[in-house]
């Protein structure tokens, strides 16, 4: 057995999790307030069956080595160590991180550079252009330059590797490093940054990671980012988090676009500011904010890129649970770095009044539509309703709108219809909306029904599951589980054992299984008395029937006008009597 599997036998997940977070048993799993995002109500669950847990409020799942990562803020080589010493079991030399010593040669190479390029930067004649740029076109002082550690890479071809080779570090550390890279042509290295500006990249551990450098000559492209190394990822990392953590910790995270904004910004003290430097801003960046922070302010440039931008990153961070503000960029400024240079009070005010996501929401789709016609205020309000009517608070409901009721000059009744997904001409909740809503929403019948199932006395179970046909459902990843879950029943066993139902299923629906089997409903349904938990499920089968005989319905009637246009009356006898069957039945 191997050293992880060893020690994942030793510890079990529910007393390791136990001693961090308060536990209660919920049916055959536990559950908590999750430790990873702020939460009252909990729907942080643990199994000690499949040993892993998963939160359903900020989607933080895994098994122990992940939970002590996370937790502890350590990364998996820390992690192992730390739980070997909890399970008595001594680490081999081959399971510390191979990886991790890599790194930390990396890191040295990165530091060296970054010493180089400020040398050049504050001291050297070459760097003198570099330095008038930062200083009197970004306007940056000696000491912002110094706490960035920024640089200027000189415009040759190889004088970092010179620099480098002459402190004994091998081409082939540099290429790995991404500081040089090899000719296109010909044999031979180039430096890769060249003519810029440059910023070291810190990961959170004050670690050199990368560099990121602005041409000055202006080149293409502006920006130039460290490619992937062992010491760089660029989807996980946070420009400034180094730096920023104790104050997101205490007023949550602004986040920008650039990092010539985070760093006018910290000029100017603003010191809880990000970046995500060079890609959309994803998930994996969020979670690792979600450690300090469920608070975020966006400020992205004032164009439309930006406001897009925006409008992903709000959708991705919503869905985990942040409290999410936008600020505004005042026109006729670009991004926030311009509002600095231009007014400082001004930038710090645009923050402090950040509005909230809705209010964003509305008068972002405000300003880009015009609201003279009947159609055009219809155009608006569905650009609105996707977001709308996902809200459940009725005083949120309510005041959005009647805001946008006479922002737009309609009646209420009308703006709350639309936001309740009602008729907005073709828009409208049916049923197939719903099967494509994410699987782990009670308003999704199909998983919300598999869950159910799952938790269900076996008996139960197997007549549930041998009732529904393949055609009832339109998820594939519901019929794939549900195909899984018959297969396992009709192997006739007594009693149930979720791991086994895991392995009928292909490899792709795993984390799906066990996703719906630790899913605790938000404590809508009591999964402890078996009478309540099979009304639900005898509930939602024959909602789930019924949705399925509507579209088997609606297929036959269209058949039934081919059949009469076509004088087919035994044909359309057959599908008549099919339909009134169907009615008879579910409808
Ligand atoms: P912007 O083009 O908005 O640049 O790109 P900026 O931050 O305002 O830069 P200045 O003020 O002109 O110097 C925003 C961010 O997108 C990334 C960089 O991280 C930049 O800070 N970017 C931009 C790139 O990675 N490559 C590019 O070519 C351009
Ligand atoms: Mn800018």
């Amino acid at each position: 057995m191997d050293t992880i599997n060893e020690i994942k036998q030793k510890i079990d997940i529910v007393d390791l999790i136990g001693s961090y977070v308060s536990l209660k048993k919920a049916g055959r799993n536990y559950k908590g307030i999750c430790p990873f995002h702020s939460e009252n109500t909990p729907s942080f669950m643990v199994s000690p069956e499949l040993q892993i847990f998963k939160c359903f409020g900020c989607g933080e799942a895994g098994d122990i080595f992940k939970f002590v990562e996370k937790i502890e803020g350590i990364e998996f080589s820390a992690a192992l160590e730390q739980l070997a010493v909890k399970a008595g079991i001594k680490l081999e030399k081959k399971d510390y991180d191979p990886e991790s010593a890599k790194r930390k040669e990396l890191y040295q190479i990165n530091s060296l550079s970054a010493k180089y390029y400020h040398y050049i930067l504050t001291k050297h004649p070459q760097g003198k252009i570099g330095l008038e740029y930062l200083t009197q076109k970004r306007k940056l002082t000696p000491e912002t330059i110094d706490f960035f550690q920024m640089g200027y890479a000189p415009d040759t071809w190889d004088s970092l590797h010179k620099f480098l080779k002459k402190q004994g570090i091998h081409e082939n550390e540099m290429l790995d490093a991404g500081v040089i890279s090899e000719k296109s042509s010909g044999e031979g290295y180039i430096d890769k940054f060249r003519g810029r500006v440059v910023f070291p990249f810190k990961g959170i551990d004050g670690n050199i990671v990368g560099f990121n450098g602005r041409t000055i000559l202006d080149r293409e492209p502006k920006y130039l980012n460290t490619s992937e190394t062992a010491a760089f990822h660029k989807g996980t990392f946070l420009f400034n988090l180094v730096n920023a953590k104790i104050d997101i910790k205490k007023h949550g995270a602004v986040i920008v676009e650039g990092q010539m904004d985070v760093i006018s910004a910290y000029q100017e003290g603003i010191k809880n500011i990000v970046a995500s430097s060079g890609t959309a801003l994803a998930e994996a960046q969020l979670k690792i904010l979600q450690r300090y922070t469920n608070d975020l302010t966006f400020c992205f440039d004032a164009d439309s890129a930006g406001v897009h931008a925006v409008y992903r990153a709000v959708e991705i961070a919503e869905r985990m649970g942040f409290n999410i503000k936008v600020a505004i960029i005042p026109s006729p400024h670009k991004d926030l770095d311009e509002v600095l240079k231009a007014d400082p009070e001004k930038a710090k005010i645009a923050i402090r009044d950040a509005v909230d996501v809705y209010d964003f929401y509305i008068s972002s789709t405000l300003k880009a539509n015009s609201k003279e016609s009947a159609l055009e205020k219809k155009l608006i309000l569905e650009a609105l309703v996707p977001v709308f009517s996902k809200i459940n608070n009725p005083v949120i409901v309510d005041h959005y709108s009647k805001m946008l009721a006479t922002e737009l000059g309609l009646s209420e009744d009308t703006v709350v219809t639309m936001f309740k997904g009602g008729s907005l001409g073709d828009y409208s909740g049916s049923a197939e909306d719903e099967q494509k809503l994410p699987l782990l929403s009670r308003d999704n019948p199909e998983g919300y029904f598999l869950a159910l199932l799952l938790k269900a006395d076996i008996d139960i179970m197997r007549e549930y599951a041998y009732k529904m046909d393949v055609e009832d459902f339109i998820n594939p990843i519901v019929v794939n589980i549900h195909k899984a879950l018959v297969a396992y029943l009709k192997e006739d066993r007594k009693s149930f054992n979720i791991k086994q139902v895991i392995k009928k299923a292909e490899e792709g629906y795993h984390d799906n299984i066990s996703e719906l089997y630790l899913w605790d409903f938000d404590g809508i349904i009591e999964v402890d008395s078996p009478q309540i938990l099979e009304r639900e499920i005898d509930s939602v089968f024959k909602r789930i029937k019924k949705d399925s005989a509507k579209r088997a319905v609606k297929a036959l009637t269209e058949k039934i006008k081919v059949a009469e246009l076509e004088k087919d009356w035994d044909l359309v006898l057959k599908l008549t009597k099919k339909v009134e069957k169907l009615k008879k039945l579910f409808l």
